[in-house]
């Protein structure tokens, strides 16, 4: 949560940081702030709300032609609300030392009754200007930005990323890491510091990770990166090959949109990448399953979100096909519970950004109880990686809609691939059955862009519903995963309230809620043992009066009169159900929030990367 920028340089600085900001906007977008330097002074600008309350006050300020450096931020409040006075940048008592910040400094209370007793004043209820407050008070003492910052930040605990600025030292941008992400971009007209790779897409030609406990002292041509104790680190920068193509919305109306219609070839990526052939095993990279497995008795997975959904869909597959035992645990669950995890557990971490703070730390703790560490994820210079013994990445490209949509059919698929290829290793399917399944792979994208072909199909339902409250989604099986997620997708966008439930669970108590205003969407795959279960329960929640969205194959053959609108999609083994039956809830979550003119992208509330616990 929260996004920072930093750039130095002969460009065009207030354009710049906007523009990476905007870029950054996925991370949070309760206000937004910027100081510009130029050779006289230091300028804060900050606006409440989305970007552009910002983006108009700089367009009618006049800045400054000598402006030669600046810092950003963009905010999802933690402490304090999104007011004015919260809003980062924030400033030094004498004017001359600002700081944005990414993550929560822990033991702010303290340090800021002591700052408190020694005369600072604070303006407001951020834990971030304690730190502003106590890098100037280093900085009083040994005059020194640099030293300042490494005497202070010894004193902080929690995660933290700063860029920060000194008027009387001119040539510089401080950038500090702990536990936050943050990265250096290095251009022809100047540096750059960013939270994440979009913010100097486009700008930057070169890019470096920092890691945590690393600060950096960027000057428009040069870089010094040193550790905590002021020991310098040389550091591999990596050419930046992403083209601002990829997080453009190349004519859709919104991000969301655009990234559920390049679902079908990223599906088709991955395949050529980890199946290249039906007759080799299929492989995964550097991650080298075969030895990864050896002595494993137990997956765990552990996730948040829409990531956590994908590992419950990935635990039917393995305990399907494979028959290890899987145990799936909210991220945030796993911290504070007792796990049973040791050296004969593998554990997987899911996580598009792989920078979700509750993922990571559970990820950590199960590496300290023992376990392999698997991680998949869309990022692969992300943090959770830091922690892994083998990566899997899912090659969706960058996801900038809040709502995750192909970042979770490509965790499915690596799944359903990874599920398969364990199978095969334990010797748990036959050869026969492993082709098949192959071979409905192979014919996967092909029938998902014949669902989303139906987008008007999925407009006139979505548009039925537009006055509905409340939504129940019911599955049995393996996709009970995609009711949940399927719920969870309209209520974060559209924020009509929507539950997912096991279908069979209907009449042990939300059965008391249905009547002519709850609509129910249930899922049912046809040749599959709980067809006809689910279908009885659409029976009793017709009989209920609840209007009824089927969710089913172009074969079934469904009793027409009890169901409103009945989805038909290509043929599938339920096994490999999931991905094709996502897309149509994916869809109908667009339409319904978008008729209903939310902000799809950036609902309220909510940010794509959640770096607190
Ligand atoms: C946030 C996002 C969700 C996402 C979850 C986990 O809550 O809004 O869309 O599913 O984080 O994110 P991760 O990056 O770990 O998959």
């Amino acid at each position: 949560m929260c996004g920072i920028v930093g750039y130095i340089g002969t460009g065009a600085v207030a354009d710049i940081l906007l523009n990476g900001l905007k870029n950054l906007e996925y991370r949070g977008y309760d206000s937004a702030g910027l100081a510009l330097n130029d050779n006289d002074k230091i300028s804060v600008y900050k606006a409440e709300g989305k970007l552009f309350n910002l983006t108009n006050i700089i367009n009618n300020k006049e800045i400054s032609k000598e402006t030669y450096k600046g810092i950003g931020h963009i905010r999802w409040a933690t402490h304090g609300k999104p007011t004015i006075n919260n809003a980062h940048p924030h400033i030094s008592n004498d004017e001359k030392l600002v700081l944005v910040h990414n993550g929560i400094i822990e033991n702010y209370q303290e340090l800021k009754e002591k700052l408190e007793k020694e005369g600072f004043i604070f303006h407001s209820s951020t834990d971030t200007e304690t730190a502003v407050h106590l890098i100037d008070k280093e900085y009083k003492i040994c005059n020194n930005l640099e030293q300042a910052v490494l005497k202070a930040v010894k004193q902080l605990k929690g995660a933290f990323a700063f860029c920060i600025m000194h008027q009387d030292e001119p040539n510089k941008i401080i950038a500090v890491r702990n536990h936050a992400p943050l990265i250096l971009g290095l251009g022809d007209n100047g540096n750059f510091i960013a939270s994440d790779i979009p913010a100097i897409i486009g700008v930057a030609k070169d890019v470096i990770y920092l890691d945590d406990k690393e600060i950096a002292v960027v000057e428009d041509k040069n870089l010094t990166i040193k550790d905590f104790d002021g020991i310098i680190k040389i550091k591999q920068k990596e050419p930046l090959n992403i083209e601002e193509e990829s997080i453009s919305k190349r004519g859709y109306e919104h991000f969301m949109l655009k990234e559920i219609s390049e679902q079908p070839d990223i599906i088709r990526k991955l395949l050529s990448i980890n199946m290249p052939d039906f007759n080799q095993p299929i492989t995964f990279g550097s991650c080298d399953i075969y030895n990864l497995i050896k002595g494993i008795e137990k997956i765990e997975i552990i996730a948040c979100g829409t990531s956590l959904h994908a590992s419950k869909v990935a635990k039917s597959m393995i305990e399907r096909l494979a028959r290890i035992p899987v145990e799936v645990t909210p991220a945030s669950e796993y911290i504070y519970k007792t796990n049973l995890t040791n050296e004969k557990t593998l554990s997987i971490g899911i996580s598009q950004s792989g920078e979700t703070a509750d993922t990571i730390t559970a990820v950590r703790q199960a590496k300290e109880a023992g376990a392999k560490i698997l991680t998949i994820t869309n990022r692969p210079n992300s943090n959770i990686v830091r922690y892994s013994d083998a990566i899997i990445p899912l090659h969706a490209g960058i996801e900038v809609s809040v709502a995750a949509t192909k970042s979770y059919t490509a965790q499915v698929m690596v799944l359903s691939l990874f599920a398969i290829s364990l199978a095969e290793i334990k010797d748990k399917i036959t050869k026969d059955y492993a082709l098949k399944l192959k071979e409905e792979l192979k014919s996967l994208p092909t029938k998902m862009e014949e669902v989303l072909n139906n987008n008007t199909e999925y407009k006139n339902i979505a548009s039925s519903y537009l006055d509905t409250k409340n939504f129940i989604y019911m599955a049995r099986g393996i996709n009970l995963a995609t009711a949940y997620e399927g719920a969870l997708k309209l209520k974060e966008i559209s924020y009509i309230n929507a539950s997912g439930y096991a279908a069979g669970e209907l009449k042990h108590g939300p059965i008391a809620l249905l009547d002519e205003n709850m609509p129910v969407l249930a899922i049912l795959v046809p040749n599959t043992s709980t067809y006809s279960k689910v279908l009885s329960n659409c029976e009793e929640a017709h009989a209920r009066h609840a209007p009824i969205i089927a969710v089913t194959s172009k074969d079934a053959e469904l009793p027409t009169n009890i169901f409103k609108h009945i989805i038909r999609l290509p043929e599938i083994s339920e096994v490999l159900s999931p991905i094709l039956y996502a897309l149509p809830m994916q869809m109908l979550a667009y339409y319904i929030a978008s008729l209903l003119g939310r902000e799809v992208d950036q609902p309220r509330n909510l940010a794509k990367s959640v770096t607190v616990e």
